[in-house]
Order: structure tokens, then C-alpha cells, then sequence
């Protein structure tokens, strides 16, 4: 009775564990290696098939003579003592070999894929550099126009449709893990030891990269999108973030959301480009084409006007710890920003374009 018990018990654990795990795995759509918009990600879900699928015929087979064993053989009240067995040189070695050369096929195939996935042979190559920040991505191009200078935007990388991105990566801080799993695997972002991978993508879309080691309070909230999109539309990006930041007309509210900008120290942290006396910030991220970003706050938040009203307000109560101070008037924030200057500031850094 009490075997029955304890057996009923863990059958019902493992059932609650099985449709948890399908119910949460649909909680967000994260994005998946099992949607590849490219060929690291197009390689890497076959060898994730393979691996599944051997393992499932060794676990049906295996679990197969297993059960069979436990039912064929259980004790009855009858039963005489059964047959006393030593060894059996012929089962112990297909147990060992068929193991071994299984795994040994398996080392075969991922060995000879990396390999293959190490080295891109395609002339198409942009280079595009990442920096790992507690806790956002700064991603940084070659200025068309200047080559030595480099163009610097945040939580967003911009790559040419089927050409090789040749990412290098780096951190002046911690060690981050850049991955974009509908693109390529994930490598490390490790401070003093310049990494790099290379990302490419066939088909055109928005792809989810995140931060996949653990770095700090708000690991989890150090996302970024890859904007994968034509050679055209990407050289056209390129040149519009080589512009300076759009000048606001005299007396407008953007205007006024300039000077709200200077008065309160937030080009201490950030720059933008072509705004006097605040070309220095590099705490946070280079906001001089901001308005034109799918994201804010670390990849977090949608960028609209809602949002960066909160985050200014707010940023250490959705973001806890992070660089960017609140606005808010809690213990520790800035000074309390009034409603106008608010919503000046916000109209001004949404007209970044
Ligand atoms: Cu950066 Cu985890």
C-alpha cells in the first residue's frame, strides 16, 4: 500500500511538471533556435533534431525493456526464488559499445560543425562592434564618411540581409554572453579578451538578441533587437546615423525639452551628437538619433511616450539598480521633474530621428 501510495505521488509530480513546463514554455513568445531566420540558427536546429531524436529511441527503447522486465518478471505469491545470474559477457558489452559509438557520432557531428560554422567564407562582411553595459547593449559601425570615427546607437544592431555580420565583442565591466537565437550561438562578452562571432540572416525581420550570462542584478533585462533588412535599407540607415541630431525650432516644446535636458545633468551620462557641451556622457546610451529606436531602457520597454515618460520618472523602480537615476522625487532620485519640463524632454528625444 504504501509503494502504491508514493508511486501515485510521483506520477502526479511528474505530471504537474510536464504540463508546467508545456503551459510556461508558452508564457512569452521567446524567440526560438526552432525558428531559424538564418544558417547558424538553420544549423544548429538540426543538430538539436539529431541529438532529440536519438535520445528519444534510446529512451523508448530503454524504457521499453525496462518496463517489460518489471512486469514480466514482478514477484507473485508463488513465485520460486528466481534464477541467480553472474555476468553476461555478450549484454555488458553492447551495453558499453553501443554507448560509446553513439556518443562518439554525436562528438563527430558537433565537432565538425563547429568547424563549419567557425569560419565564414562569404566576401559580404560588415563589421559591427557590441559593447556589453550593466545593463544594455551599445552597438557601434564604421562612419561611412569618417571610417577612423565610429557610429554609436544602443539596444538595436542594424545587419544587411544574407551578408556575414562580423561582430567583436566587448565590456568594460563584467562578462555578458551575446546571443540572437533565431541567428547564432551565443558568445562571450569577456572584459580584456576581445571575442567575436558573426551572425547572419536570410530572411528579413526583427530577431530578439538577450544577455545569456549572468551579469548582475538585472541579468534578465538586458535585451536588444537585430533589424535585419536589405543591403539599401541598411546602407540608408548607416548614413542617417552618421547625421547629427536634428536641431528643434526656436520655442517649440522640443526646444524647451533641450534646455531641460542640459539643466539636469543628463549629458553627464549621455551624449548627443551636435548638442553643445554634451558630446562627453558615455555612462548611458548615445542618444542623438534615440526617436528612431524600436527600444528603450536595456532593450525592456517599447520606445512611445508613455513608456519613456515612466522610465524617466521611474527608471529605478522598473529597472532596479541600473545606471539611470529616477526623476520621481523618491529617496535617492533626482530632483523631482515638473510635468512640463516632462513631457518637453520627452518630445524633444522622441524628435531625435
Ligand atoms: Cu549582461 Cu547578463
Amino acid at each position: 500500500m504504501r509503494f502504491r501510495s508514493g508511486f501515485r505521488r510521483w506520477i502526479g509530480v511528474v505530471l504537474v511538471g510536464f504540463v508546467a513546463s508545456v503551459l510556461l514554455s508558452a508564457c512569452n513568445n521567446a524567440p526560438s533556435i526552432m525558428e531559424p531566420a538564418g544558417p547558424i540558427a538553420d544549423t544548429e536546429r538540426g543538430m538539436a533534431w539529431l541529438v532529440f531524436i536519438i535520445s528519444a529511441i534510446v529512451f523508448v527503447g530503454v524504457t521499453s525493456v525496462l518496463m517489460y522486465s518489471v512486469f514480466k518478471f514482478r514477484a507473485r505469491p508463488d513465485s520460486p526464488a528466481p534464477r541467480q545470474v553472474h555476468g553476461n559477457t555478450t549484454i555488458e558489452l553492447v551495453w558499453t559499445i553501443t554507448p560509446t559509438v553513439i556518443l562518439f557520432i554525436l562528438l563527430a557531428i558537433t565537432v565538425s560543425t563547429m568547424f563549419a560554422l567557425g569560419q565564414p567564407s562569404d566576401p559580404n562582411t560588415i563589421t559591427v562592434r557590441a559593447v556589453g553595459h550593466q545593463w544594455w547593449w551599445e552597438f557601434q559601425y564604421p562612419n561611412p564618411n569618417n571610417p577612423s570615427q565610429m557610429l554609436v546607437t544602443a539596444d538595436e544592431m542594424h545587419i544587411p540581409l544574407n551578408t556575414v555580420a562580423h561582430i567583436e565583442l566587448f565590456s568594460d565591466n563584467v562578462i555578458h554572453s551575446l546571443w540572437v537565437p533565431q541567428l547564432g550561438g551565443k558568445t562571450d562578452v569577456i572584459p580584456g579578451h576581445n571575442n567575436t562571432m558573426w551572425l547572419k540572416a536570410t530572411q528579413a525581420g526583427k530577431y530578439r538578441g538577450e544577455c545569456t550570462e549572468f551579469c548582475g542584478a538585472q541579468h534578465a533585462h538586458m535585451d536588444f533587437v537585430v533589424v535585419a533588412q536589405p543591403m539599401s535599407d541598411y546602407q540608408a540607415w548607416v548614413a542617417s546615423q552618421a547625421n547629427l541630431a536634428a536641431t528643434p525650432a526656436a520655442g517649440s516644446p522640443e526646444a524647451q525639452g533641450l534646455q531641460v535636458f542640459k539643466s539636469n545633468g543628463c549629458a553627464a551620462c549621455h551624449t548627443i551628437n551636435g548638442v553643445q557641451g554634451a558630446t562627453v556622457g558615455k555612462i548611458g546610451p548615445n542618444l542623438t538619433h534615440f526617436g528612431s529606436r524600436l527600444l528603450i531602457a536595456g532593450g525592456v520597454l517599447d520606445n512611445n511616450t508613455d513608456n519613456l515618460s515612466n522610465w524617466i520618472l521611474h527608471a529605478q523602480t522598473i529597472k532596479p539598480a541600473v545606471d539611470m537615476p529616477s526623476f520621481d522625487g523618491s529617496p535617492g532620485s533626482q530632483a523631482n521633474i515638473s510635468q512640463a519640463d516632462l513631457n518637453n524632454l520627452v518630445a524633444y528625444l522622441q524628435s531625435l530621428k
